[in-house]
């Protein structure tokens, strides 16, 4: 069984990364969205609350599970008896995708990491720029499922 970790702060979760999980699907027998800390960021949405939204958007897979973890990636990954899988938009994705990519090696030698190159349609679509869009009320309705276009109307009116 061929198991694929795709892991992010998905704050919130984009069309962008649903693209990766869609192909992802397909070339895996199961798909773990791992919603994980990145300590440089300060989240919108608290754990439970994405990985709620991100079950309603991928309730139509039946091998795409999703998951939440605060440890190290690469612990969760080899319980999992997994490989990590990255999307990869723009050059300026590669250098810090790299550095973790190396990192996580340096941590543990058996666990891989591979990267799918995103859609172009969705290369330049993410999590922080939906957010500041939608902090100005502009339309956001084609960057994120309708689920979670609901959800960042909420938080900004709240
Ligand atoms: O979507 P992001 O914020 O670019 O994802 C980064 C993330 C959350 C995958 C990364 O920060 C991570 O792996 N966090 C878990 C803790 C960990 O293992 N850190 C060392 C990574 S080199």
């Amino acid at each position: 069984m061929k198991t694929a970790v795709y892991p992010g702060s998905f704050d919130p979760i984009t069309n962008g990364h649903l693209d990766i999980v869609e192909r992802l699907s397909k070339l895996y027998d199961k798909v773990i969205i791992l919603v994980s800390v990145n300590s440089s960021k300060r989240p919108l949405f608290s754990h439970p609350e994405r990985k709620a939204m991100i079950k309603e958007a991928v309730r139509h897979y039946d091998n795409v599970e999703v998951d939440s973890f605060s440890g190290l990636l690469v612990d969760y990954v080899k319980s999992k008896n997994a490989v990590i899988v990255k999307g990869l938009r723009a050059l300026s994705d590669f250098e810090i995708e790299f550095q973790m990519a190396l990192a996580n090696r340096q941590l543990c030698e058996e666990v891989e990491t591979l990267f799918l190159m995103t859609n172009m349609k969705y290369s330049h679509i993410s999590s922080s720029l939906v957010k500041e869009i939608n902090s100005y009320s502009g339309d956001i309705s084609s960057m994120v499922p309708k689920n979670i276009e609901k959800l960042l109307i909420e938080k900004r009116s709240n």
